[in-house]
């Protein structure tokens, strides 16, 4: 795993930026996985900035999106298809038809889940998996406790991320009690992993995710199995890593 400490989380965003910019350039048409959340948004910042400057084309770029809250439409504000497009999607060249995120007004999520695995390996599979990590191990939507063997697959949210969520809506009871959203096996399956942490706030996940054993109470500590992890944080998410 390589593991790189950038001093702000504008030098993070930068750093992780880079990362994904280098596998664009490198294969144009990759399949880029993406997260939502707050910590990825300075880094899709970035991006977007080295796209217009014309360092950067996502013209054959695919996309697929690790989760969304169940019963949100695409246009609300809360949705993750909403963030997608208005931190990144809308101000770069990727084609719409080549992003793809979980519908969270489907009708039937077991079918959608099914779908949106198949259309994963109807893509290749994923070149670089973009992740957050909830500030009790998650990720994606696999909390503590969710098998490693899950593809994509209807979530119950913990209370812990209700409340870590509840900031992006006007109150706790608007967040959504249920998403769907990659299983751990869709994110290992990636060829590679870039994951993101800042903030004290995170210290502790990672350093369980990446010290600690490899636990199903842990989802993130799973990524130590993985061949190609690169792990970016400011030093308050770092500095229990020391
Ligand atoms: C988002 C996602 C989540 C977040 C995690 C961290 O698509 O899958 O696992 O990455 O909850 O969220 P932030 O970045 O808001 O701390």
């Amino acid at each position: 795993m390589r593991i790189y400490q950038a001093e702000t989380y504008q030098a993070m965003s930068r750093r992780a930026a880079n990362i994904i910019s280098a596998q664009v350039i490198y294969k144009p048409d990759c399949v880029l996985g993406l997260a939502t959340g707050g910590t990825p948004v300075g880094t899709y910042q970035q991006l977007v900035e080295w796209f217009q400057k014309g360092d950067l084309s996502f013209a054959e770029v695919r996309s697929v999106n690790l989760d969304e809250y169940l019963g949100l439409s695409p246009h609300h504000e809360q949705s993750y298809r909403y963030f997608m497009q208005t931190n990144l999607f809308d101000h770069i060249d990727i084609k719409p038809e080549n992003t793809h995120v979980l519908n969270g007004l489907a009708k039937d999520p077991a079918v959608e889940c099914a779908a949106y695995n198949k259309l994963i390996r109807d893509l290749g599979g994923i070149d670089l998996q973009l992740l957050g990590m909830g500030r009790n191990g998650h990720i994606a939507f696999n909390e503590p406790g969710d098998d490693f063997g899950l593809e994509t697959h209807l979530v119950s949210l913990t209370e812990n991320t209700i409340e870590a969520n509840a900031r992006f809506f006007a109150s706790r009871d608007e967040v959504p009690r249920h998403a769907l959203s990659m299983g751990i096996k869709n994110i290992m399956n990636a060829r590679r992993i870039l994951i993101v942490v800042n903030g004290e706030e995170k210290a502790e996940a990672v350093y369980q995710a990446f010290c600690g054993p490899v636990t199903k109470q842990v989802p993130a500590s799973v990524l130590q199995l993985h061949p190609d992890v690169t792990l970016v944080g400011d030093k308050a998410a770092l500095h229990k890593l020391a």
